[in-house]
């Protein structure tokens, strides 16, 4: 079982004591609460309480393989994509979904190459510098 919408970390410790599989950290997308914390500050927060084992993915606003890249040096153990799948399909069907997750994953690539990550393990924290 995965449970999604997770935003504060005393949900995520709740969720995987009751025994959940994994947690997506999501504000789905910004469309419910207006003003809402970010999901990417959500991450840090929720990885920082559960440790690194229990497997925690994210999504809202991850539209590039750069943002991938942050979400996964964040803790993120995968990201889910929302709308760029609408976006593909509605131009050009299956092979539009396939073009923006090809896309995504070759921004990520090169991000990786550019920084000297040769492994998605290698993508930490300590690639990010705070802004
Ligand atoms: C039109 C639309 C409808 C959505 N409906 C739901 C929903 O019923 N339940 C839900 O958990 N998330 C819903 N979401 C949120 C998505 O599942 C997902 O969390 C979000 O789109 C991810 O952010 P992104 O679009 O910025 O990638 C919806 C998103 C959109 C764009």
């Amino acid at each position: 079982m995965v449970l999604k919408g997770i935003l504060h970390e005393d949900d995520a410790r709740r969720a995987f004591d009751a025994g959940v599989d994994a947690v997506v950290v999501s504000n789905h997308g910004g469309r419910q609460v207006d003003r809402s914390i970010a999901a990417l500050d959500a991450l840090v927060r929720v990885r920082e309480a559960v440790g690194p084992e229990p497997t925690v993915l994210m999504d809202s606003g991850v539209r590039s393989g750069a943002d991938l890249f942050v979400a996964l040096a964040l803790g993120a153990d995968a990201c889910l994509l929302g709308r760029p799948h609408v976006y593909g399909l509605a131009l050009d069907g299956a092979a539009g979904v396939s073009a923006v997750i090809d896309n995504v994953l070759a921004e990520l690539d090169l991000t990786m190459g550019l920084v000297g990550a040769a492994t998605i393990a290698d993508v930490t924290r300590e690639l990010l510098v705070e802004g």
